[in-house]
């Protein structure tokens, strides 16, 4: 690709290349550390001068005028153009990686951003609020680092597309390859994703193959696949899907107008997303938009923790894979490809990780689906781990945290289904929970019930639930 808007620079070594020569499995020749996108106007980007020796650096431009752009973007929501529709590409000044006839967009992103009433009374904040990233085209976070990548495999001219996934990635990869004409090809672990996000990547017209193995596995199998065959690999360890998923925090402080969030909660896989908040906070704040950036914390699931191990074991110097085990399989990942960027994240905005049971995770679900939202189960860690946060004073009551929803409860209807009906967690899962903790599952728990068709069944249910309440029923 001969367009040299930014060049990609190692997060470990330093070492800078033109974006034309990464590896197929962008990992640094000399570290093997992974990329990320630099521009002219990026912190510690090179200087005229030292550009001056290397034909491999984009040309300096001015540096992107705050003002101008905070015009400019509110501008261009009331374009017909696709490109400036999009909740990614509206903000291309600052993620200049391909041509605009290039670009390949669903007019993902400007999702939501939802006050949260009755999960900020149950733990005594002011207010609390939810961006639901579950609110994009395919129904996850993954649309805004797709559209961004996908967009630079077409520019390359590849005709073939490839990621491993726990079933998100591969429902937006599918979708926007299907739209660019592209073909692709999902390697996700057997019998072990979400039925919402498998039939996705079959309806969107995938090659999808499902390995006997984890999500560890099939990214293993996919590294030496790429190697092999000109195929673009579209996991997040491709700095371009970060370029794609930063603009969230474009978007999140333009509808906070411009007031920095105390906290935002991201729930941890792969390590990705919440690496791109932080370099979409990061930019904002090296350009002048903001002053200082939000904490960033990060929460795992208990079973599938190895960043929350890293950091408490060694400080976060090196990470021990797992062997995941978790519920919400959207983050059951042992192995997480953008740990090093994660820990530089939370080192920079002072933010922590966490890390949460399935009760704890599966009754934080039930709440955000109670405030008429919902999200999938890797999404309610955020609660899950909020309350903990809040519990110890790292998160003050009067301080304005922000979940990041990552899916639509849709993705996994089982789990929910499940939920409701007693039978998700296992005995093990349900030992050594409190007389309250169990309360609150059940108090969280809608059964359906199977009547006879007369409208008295119906109403003695009505009956029974007023009395439990003791709410009047309308007249
Ligand atoms: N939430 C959801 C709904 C996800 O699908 C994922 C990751 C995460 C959170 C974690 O984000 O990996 O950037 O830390 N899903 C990937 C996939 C791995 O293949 O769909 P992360």
């Amino acid at each position: 690709m001969s367009f040299s808007t930014h060049i990609l620079r190692c997060t470990g070594c330093g070492e800078r290349i033109a974006a034309a020569d990464a590896q197929s499995n962008f990992r640094c020749r000399v570290c093997g550390d992974l990329f990320e996108v630099e521009y002219p106007w990026s912190e510690g980007a090179p200087t005229e001068a030292e550009h001056a020796y290397s034909a491999s650096r984009p040309t300096p431009k001015n540096r992107p005028n705050p003002s101008a752009l905070r015009y400019l973007w509110q501008e261009r929501r009331t374009s017909t153009l696709s490109i400036d529709q999009s909740g990614v590409w509206r903000f291309r000044d600052l993620l200049p990686i391909v041509p605009n006839d290039h670009i390949v967009t669903l007019r993902e992103g400007n999702t939501p951003l939802y006050e949260m009433p009755k999960c900020a009374a149950a733990l005594g904040m002011n207010w609390l609020l939810a961006k639901h990233q579950g609110m994009n085209p395919t129904g996850s976070f993954k649309d805004t680092g797709m559209t961004a990548a996908l967009s630079v495999a077409v520019a390359a001219g590849f005709e073939w597309v490839a990621c491993a996934s726990t079933g998100n990635t591969s429902a937006a990869m599918a979708a926007y390859a299907a739209r660019a004409g592209l073909r692709s090809l999902v390697l996700i672990p057997d019998g072990q994703i979400a039925w919402g996000k498998l039939s996705q990547s079959m309806d969107y017209g995938a090659t999808t193959v499902q390995l006997r193995t984890d999500f560890d596995g099939c990214v293993r199998v996919l590294t030496e696949i790429v190697a092999r065959a000109p195929i673009y690999l579209l996991n997040s360890v491709n700095p371009y899907r970060l370029e794609g998923q930063k603009t969230p925090a474009f978007e999140l402080l333009e509808q906070m107008e411009w007031q920095v969030p105390h906290h935002i909660i991201v729930p941890g896989g792969n390590l990705a997303n919440c690496s791109a908040l932080g370099k979409g906070f990061a930019e904002m704040k090296h350009l002048g938009f903001i002053h200082r950036v939000p904490k960033i914390s990060v929460i795992q699931a208990e079973g599938a923790n190895p960043l929350y191990r890293s950091l408490h074991d060694n400080g976060g110097v090196a990470l021990e894979p797992v062997a995941a085990h978790t519920h919400a399989s959207a983050i059951r990942i042992g192995n997480p490809a953008s740990w090093k960027k994660a820990v530089r994240v939370l080192a920079a905005t002072g933010g922590w990780c966490e890390q949460v049971s399935e009760r704890e995770i599966a009754l934080a679900k039930a709440e955000i689906g109670a405030e008429g939202i919902g999200c999938e189960p890797a999404s309610a860690v955020t609660l899950a781990g909020l309350k903990k946060l809040v519990a110890d004073g790292r998160v003050g009551k009067e301080e304005t945290a922000i979940l990041l929803l990552t899916g639509h409860t849709l993705k996994d209807p089982g789990y929910t289904i499940d939920f409701h009906r007693g039978e998700l967690l296992s005995e093990s899962e349900l030992a050594g929970a409190t007389e309250s903790e169990l309360a609150q599952h059940a108090q969280m728990r809608r059964q359906p019930v199977v009547l006879d068709p007369d409208a008295d069944s119906v109403l003695r249910i009505l009956d029974s639930l007023t009395v439990q309440t003791s709410a009047p029923l309308p007249a």
